[in-house]
């Protein structure tokens, strides 16, 4: 038998699964400090899959930490620990981009595996200069949520000739999965720079001719908003017939989204990696289908 250990979102997971489920109590004092105490039912027999996304506005400084003490809580029990960050925190600093700052995607990985992590589960991570395998040294698997956010925007919205718009050249890989996800025959990237001290951003759109066209923008991430409501710009004065705009990750800083919902788009959504407003696709199913494979269980 296996054991599911989390929150509200691992628990859909372990009755999906069958599994027994074990909540996390998750207490933050008033100093911010955080103390996630397992609430075993009967014994934790392993191996053990733990999945913790962090909490509605959770700091996630507050939320990495949670995961490193309940790993090395787990550690103390069983052997084996399967462990699922949906969003990895601290992937976006994939190199020293500047001298002085530290790799710290690495140093996360590393302290994810001294933990006790015996292999490493995320979704859709943004790594683009190195790879998860080259900062782990445990098993990896970066699932992919992008066929999710195409499935559930086939379903909901009408288009006959869309164009999908990948904010920055970095997000192409996923702009072009979409577009094969929803049968579209266009996929292209702005070009993006973001100034490395002060975080604005400056953009170019290709030459391109979008009008009576529907433009479904995506990427993985939505922090401040800013990359979005420029690339929605840039559609709207190439002639959109409506703009779409979706991502993995609602990370969703300040006040991005009243910014977001100022833009009137068709349609603005995420999946729930990070619990928002708009988490509108449900991610479980590709957790649930990567713990099947891993037990070996998936029916054909
Ligand atoms: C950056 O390369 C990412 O893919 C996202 O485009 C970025 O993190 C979005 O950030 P923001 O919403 O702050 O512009």
């Amino acid at each position: 038998m296996s054991d599911i250990i989390g929150g509200t979102f691992a628990k859909g997971i372990a009755h999906s699964l069958n599994l027994s489920f074990h909540a996390i109590e998750r207490r933050e004092y008033p100093d911010s400090e955080v103390c996630p105490r397992i609430k075993v039912q009967g014994e934790l027999e392993g191996p053990v899959y733990l999945i913790l996304r962090p909490k509605q506005d959770q700091n996630l400084n507050a939320y990495l930490t949670e995961f490193l003490l309940t790993l090395n809580n787990v550690a103390e029990h069983v052997e084996q620990i399967y462990a699922f960050m949906p969003y990895m925190v601290y992937a976006r600093q994939d190199k020293t981009f500047r001298p002085g700052e530290p790799l710290s995607s690495k140093i996360v990985a590393e302290l994810i595996e001294k933990s006790g992590a015996t292999a490493f589960y995320t979704l859709t991570v943004h790594l683009h200069r190195i790879k998860l395998k080259q900062i782990f040294n445990i098993e990896v698997q970066n699932l992919s949520a992008i066929p999710l956010l195409a499935k559930y925007t086939k379903e909901t919205y009408t288009f006959h000739n869309p164009v999908i718009l990948a904010p920055d050249d970095e997000a192409l890989t996923w702009a072009k999965q979409f577009a094969s996800e929803i049968g579209s025959d266009l996929y292209v990237s702005i070009h993006k720079e973001r100034d490395l001290n002060t975080g604005s951003i400056s953009t170019k759109m290709p030459d391109i001719d979008l009008g009576g066209r529907e433009v479904i923008i995506v990427d993985d991430i939505i922090a401040t908003g800013e990359t979005m409501i420029s690339a929605c710009e840039h559609a709207r004065e190439h002639g959109a017939e409506y703009v779409i705009g979706c991502a993995v990750h609602p990370v969703l800083v300040d006040d991005a989204l009243s910014k977001l919902r100022r833009l009137n788009l068709e349609g603005l959504f995420t999946t729930n990696t990070l619990p928002s407003k708009i988490s509108k696709v449900d991610v479980r199913d590709v957790i649930v289908h990567a713990i099947q494979e891993r037990r070996g269980t998936i029916s054909e």
